[in-house]
Parts: structure tokens; C-alpha cells; sequence
């Protein structure tokens, strides 16, 4: 098959959260499967600074947005040598420093930048000759692509046998305008309904995504059928569940040539199954300098890496940072909402010394947060899928987690009689809820061979990328042979 991602960040390219990971990783998995893929992002300035290899492969389009004629341009790079990698050039758009907005909020003219962006996908398509079978598309920023196949291109041949896949990271992020938006997007007012992109009003671009795919999947068993709940649906439930029959959760690999303590580059000291006592002491050891803690020798030591976003729950460890310090120590690594950013550097005022902040986007240190902290804490209000819950186990770094979403399917509670299990985790969004996961998985941590057993078998978890691209496989198949022009 010829697949063609479109999203608009991938590592390790343009980074914000795990969708970059998916979109980096994912195409990757589906070569080795013996497919034909392609991805497309937009060339931020990001890009344009990081030092990547990149060539003009077309001087020039032009695409309509409202009246205006918007110029744009396409640059070529590749991933792992040879997936091709195709860059959206607009420097008013783009060549900016953030992917979606700056310290003030979201940039006020997202919707012209990517509308812009999916309009130029579609041209890049017909103006290069590609040939994709199945258009993969993620989240709002992709979501015009559907639409505009069941609409405007409905009798485009260059599109007749396209599919498309829709992949929802977090039903949160809509993408949602003002209708005034609407004459942008070129698409008749006919799809401006209640059935179509219409979303109270307004222009919603993840709803059109999902109405208009050929097949939707979202990043977890469990989060596919939250979001057809009013607690989890973002106003979209009705929506979603009217695709049930062709919604997917599909749980998110990891790609272990990058998370993997026996290989990771960023790390003080490499280890595996059998060096890990000696390996973790020395990246707990070096982390805690970092942060410049004091811990005593076999005191715990958590870890958080996270967005600092209301879903994150860091309000939460905020709250249990009372008892943490009192057993143990705590660093964090975020960025995000200044309100958040705010409470962490408050935490590590008040517990100077046991609680280590840092407010940035830093790779290197998220490496060695999970690999030099024994437990790794995911106290979300809701989560899609969780990809720190994956990496963490392969670093024996033992996960707490709030049981929503992916990360319900991957912690299973550890059972220290069986030994079976690989982490801790509590159902209510409460204080009492999670101090009971951090006193029972300290309790296991204290005795020499729970512990054992605990940490051997979160390390064997293989959470790699094969069988969820197997899935993806499966489903695109599926969606080649089904008859679904309108
Ligand atoms: P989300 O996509 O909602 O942010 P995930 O846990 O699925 O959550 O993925 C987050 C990804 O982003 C992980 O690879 C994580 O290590 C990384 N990450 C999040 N915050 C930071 C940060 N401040 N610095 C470095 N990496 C981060
Ligand atoms: C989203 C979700 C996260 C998921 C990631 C990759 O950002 O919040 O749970 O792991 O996308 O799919």
C-alpha cells in the first residue's frame, strides 16, 4: 500500500507532545511491514533551525483561502533515510516560534494556517504525482482532508480510489472557530450542519475529521469508548458514537531504539535486565544532582514529565507532595500552562531540597527522569493514551497511574503474591486515592523481593510498535475494500 500521514508535528522534526512520537515512529513500522509511506508537516521554523537536510522539490503553488491567493512551497527531507518527508513552506505561517501559538494563547489565525496546510497536502498530492492509497490524517490541524474529499473533490480523479483514516490523539483539542472562518475553507456552506462541520455555531475542525474519514481510530481500547460518554466526549459523544461502527482504539507503540536503558544516549549510565541495580543507582545518583536533592539512600524517587495542561493532574501530586517528601523525593519536568508551570516552582520552594522542578522542553532530561526515578507518576483526568506509562516500564521506573483511558489498558495492578503486574494505579481524583497507590507501591518498594519481581516484570512489558502497525495495517485494508464514496 502507499500511505501518506499528514500531521503537524513528528519527531524529529517538531515536537510537542506524544502525537510527534506516533507520527515519527508509526510510518517507520509500516515500511518494515513492506509498505510505501510518506509524511507531511508543515515547515516551521523549528525545522527551518534544526539542522535537518532538506531540499526545494517544487519552487512554487498557489492556493485560494477566501479571495486570497496564498502562495506556498514544498521542501523534501527524509526520515530514517528513506521515507520521504514532505514540508509545507509558507514563512508567514510558519516561521514562527511556536507550533500553535506563543505565551499568550493559541495564534488567532490557526484556522487560515491550517486550512492552509491541508489544502496544500492535497496539492502537493496532485502536483507531485503521488498515488496514496490511504490518506492517514491526525487530529484537527489534518482534519479538513476528509472533508474536502467527500466535498469539493468528491469527483476528483486524481482522488477517486483514496481512503482516508482519521486518528484521534485527544478529543480536548478541536480546533473549533468562529463561523466566520467558513469562507477559508472553501467548502460550500452545505457542510456547515449539524451532520457536517457545524459545532454549535461554529467551524469544528476535528468534527470534520471525524464525520467525514473513511474509518476513525483513536489511541487506546479504552479511550474509544470513554469518548462516546458525555464525561469524556467533549460535547463531540454523539458524534463519535454515530461512527461506532467504524471507530478503532488502537494502542500506541514505543519505539525502543529510542527509549531502551540498554541503548538510550542520553543517559549516565546504560542498563538492562540484569545491570539494573548498578545502572539505576547511577542514573538516580546524577539526576539527583541535577536537581541538587537530598535524598537518604533508599528513599523513592518520583518522576513526572509531562505537558502542564488541566488533563495532566499535577494539581494532584501537588497535593500528595506533603507525604512524598516525607518519604521520599519528586522532580518534574514541564511546560505549559503558566498556572501550572506556576504550582510546580511553588512545590519545589516549599519542599527545598526534596522536590526538583524544571519548567521547559528538555528530551535529554525527560531520558533521564525515566531512568533515574523509581516510580513514574501519570495522575491524569483523562488520557488517550499515555506514552511516558510505556517508556517508563522498559526502565524498570515503576508507573502510578490514574486508571482512564490507555493507561488503564497498560498498567495492570501489581499483585505482589503472583508477581504479576506492572504498576500501581487509583480510580478517584482525589488526594486520599492517590497517596493509597504511593503508600502501596512504597510498601513493595521497601521489600527486597516484591521489588524483584515488580521490576522484572514491568521490564519485560514489550509495548513496541508491530503489532499496533499490524492493526493499522488491518484497518486500512479494510477500508480499501469497502465501497464508501458518497
Ligand atoms: P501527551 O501527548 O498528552 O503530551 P504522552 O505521554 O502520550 O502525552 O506523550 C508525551 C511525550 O512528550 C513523551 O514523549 C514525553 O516524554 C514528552 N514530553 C512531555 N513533556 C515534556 C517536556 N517538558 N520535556 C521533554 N519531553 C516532554
Ligand atoms: C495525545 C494524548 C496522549 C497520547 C498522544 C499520542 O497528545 O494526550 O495520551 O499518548 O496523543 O497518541
Amino acid at each position: 500500500m502507499d500511505i501518506l500521514m499528514v500531521a503537524s508535528e513528528m519527531v524529529p522534526f517538531a515536537k510537542t507532545g506524544g502525537l510527534a512520537d506516533v507520527v515519527g515512529q508509526l510510518p517507520k513500522e509500516l515500511e518494515n511491514l513492506g509498505h510505501h509511506l510518506g509524511i507531511v508537516l508543515p515547515y516551521y521554523r523549528m525545522v527551518k533551525e534544526g539542522g535537518f537536510e532538506t531540499e526545494h522539490v517544487n519552487p512554487e503553488f498557489v492556493t485560494t483561502l477566501s479571495d486570497k491567493a496564498v502562495q506556498g512551497e514544498i521542501l523534501r527531507a527524509s526520515l530514517a533515510e528513506h521515507i520521504t518527508v514532505w514540508l509545507i513552506k509558507n514563512d508567514h505561517y510558519y516561521d514562527r516560534d511556536g507550533l500553535y501559538g506563543s505565551e499568550k494563547g493559541d495564534y488567532e489565525d490557526n484556522a487560515e494556517r491550517f486550512t492552509f496546510f491541508c489544502r496544500a497536502t492535497l496539492e502537493l498530492i496532485k502536483t507531485m504525482g503521488l498515488k496514496p492509497d490511504i490518506i492517514h490524517c491526525h487530529d484537527w490541524q489534518a482534519g479538513l482532508i476528509p472533508v474536502y474529499l467527500k466535498t469539493l473533490l468528491k469527483r476528483d480523479p486524481s482522488f477517486a480510489t483514496v481512503r482516508t483514516v482519521f486518528t484521534i490523539h485527544n478529543l480536548a483539542y478541536q480546533g473549533v472557530f468562529p463561523k466566520a472562518d467558513m469562507p477559508l475553507t472553501g467548502l460550500p456552506w452545505e457542510a456547515f450542519t449539524p451532520e457536517g462541520i457545524e459545532f454549535y455555531g461554529k467551524l469544528n475542525l476535528l468534527k470534520g475529521g471525524i464525520v467525514y474519514a473513511d474509518a476513525v481510530t483513536t489511541v487506546s481500547r479504552t479511550y474509544s469508548q470513554e469518548i462516546q460518554t458525555k464525561e469524556f466526549g467533549c460535547g463531540l459523544e454523539g458524534v463519535v458514537q454515530s461512527r461506532k461502527e467504524d471507530l478503532y482504539g488502537i494502542l500506541n507503540g514505543a519505539d525502543y531504539t529510542e527509549w531502551d536503558p540498554e541503548k538510550d544516549r542520553f543517559i549516565r549510565k546504560n542498563y538492562g535486565k540484569t545491570t539494573y541495580l548498578s545502572g539505576k543507582k547511577d542514573c538516580k545518583r546524577s539526576l539527583l544532582e541535577e536537581f541538587g536533592l537530598e535524598l537518604e539512600e533508599d528513599a523513592p524517587l518520583f518522576g513526572l514529565v509531562s505537558r502542564l495542561a488541566h488533563q495532566k493532574g499535577i494539581d494532584l501530586v501537588a497535593e500528595a507532595a506533603d507525604e512524598i517528601s516525607r518519604c521520599g523525593g519528586l522532580v518534574i519536568l514541564g511546560k505549559g500552562d503558566e498556572k501550572y508551570e506556576r504550582l510546580a516552582l511553588e512545590l519545589r520552594d516549599k519542599y527545598h531540597g526534596k522536590v526538583g522542578v524544571r519548567v521547559a522542553f528538555d528530551e535529554p532530561l525527560a531520558h533521564e527522569i525515566t531512568a533515574g526515578s523509581d516510580f513514574f507518576l501519570i495522575p491524569s483526568r483523562y488520557e488517550p493514551c499515555g506514552l511516558n506509562a510505556i517508556y517508563s516500564l522498559k526502565y524498570g521506573t515503576i508507573p502510578i497511574v490514574r486508571a482512564t483511558g490507555g493507561l488503564d489498558d497498560i498498567i495492570i495492578p501489581f499483585d505482589p503474591e503472583s508477581g504479576s503486574g506492572n504498576g500501581f494505579k487509583f480510580h478517584n481524583l482525589s488526594k486520599e486515592a492517590i497517596l493509597s497507590a504511593i503508600r502501596e507501591a512504597t510498601r513493595v518498594y521497601e521489600e527486597k523481593d516484591p521489588q524483584k519481581r515488580l521490576l522484572q516484570s514491568a521490564m519485560k512489558c514489550d509495548y513496541s510498535w508491530e503489532k499496533p502497525a499490524r492493526e493499522y495495517e488491518k484497518l486500512y485494508l479494510k477500508t480499501l475494500s469497502e465501497d464508501r464514496r458518497l
